[in-house]
């Protein structure tokens, strides 16, 4: 498969089957291992609270099967609905940013915000909904993957 990037000592490409060792490997390890989550409602569906379901379905997962410390998520700071959602399903604001995108989306000179939630936090209730298995477009990812480009139009959540 071809490289995406090439540099001096690296060769960026896309991840393939055949990488799911490494990516277990990488996984495995508590120091680099974080989920993300990116979600995308279909607009008939929106405002019924699926991304809130499926999120904090996929936050219990997180915790309770992947042993993960903290949960994060990223959005833009206009996107109003999305920051509902993560303030639905427990987590809180940590900061407020501004990253040097290659891609300019409109209102993200207003920046990004981060939130998040502990282990801690989600095992004495604030953030626990008990929804497990939502049906949304939702999926753990790995740490390491790239952010697609537009991607701020997607939460993402990882520890
Ligand atoms: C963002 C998105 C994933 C939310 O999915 P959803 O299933 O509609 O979310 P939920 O129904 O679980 O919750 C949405 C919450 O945001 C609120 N909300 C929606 N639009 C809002 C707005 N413009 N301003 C303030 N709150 C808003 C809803 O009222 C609801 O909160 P409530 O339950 O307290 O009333 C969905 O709307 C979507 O895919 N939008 C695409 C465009 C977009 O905004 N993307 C940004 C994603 S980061």
């Amino acid at each position: 498969m071809g490289a995406l990037l090439s540099t001096r000592r690296l060769r960026l490409r896309r991840s393939t089957p055949d990488d799911v060792d490494l990516l277990t490997d990488l996984d495995s390890d508590p120091d680099v291992m974080f989920p993300e989550l990116g979600y995308r409602i279909r607009k008939p569906f929106w405002g019924k609270g699926y991304a809130t379901e499926g999120s904090a379905g996929l936050i219990d997962r997180a915790f309770a099967e992947l042993g993960a410390t903290r949960v994060v998520a990223e959005t833009m700071v206009v996107y109003t609905a999305s920051r509902r959602v993560m303030e639905k399903v427990g987590m809180r604001l940590v900061r407020t940013f501004f990253a040097d995108w290659p891609d300019h989306i409109p209102g993200d000179e207003h920046g990004d915000v981060e939130y998040a939630i502990t282990r801690a936090e989600w095992a004495s209730g604030s953030g626990r909904t008990g929804c497990r298995g939502a049906a949304i477009s939702g999926s753990v990812r790995p740490a390491g993957a790239f952010r697609r480009p537009g991607a701020r139009d997607l939460s993402s959540l990882r520890t």
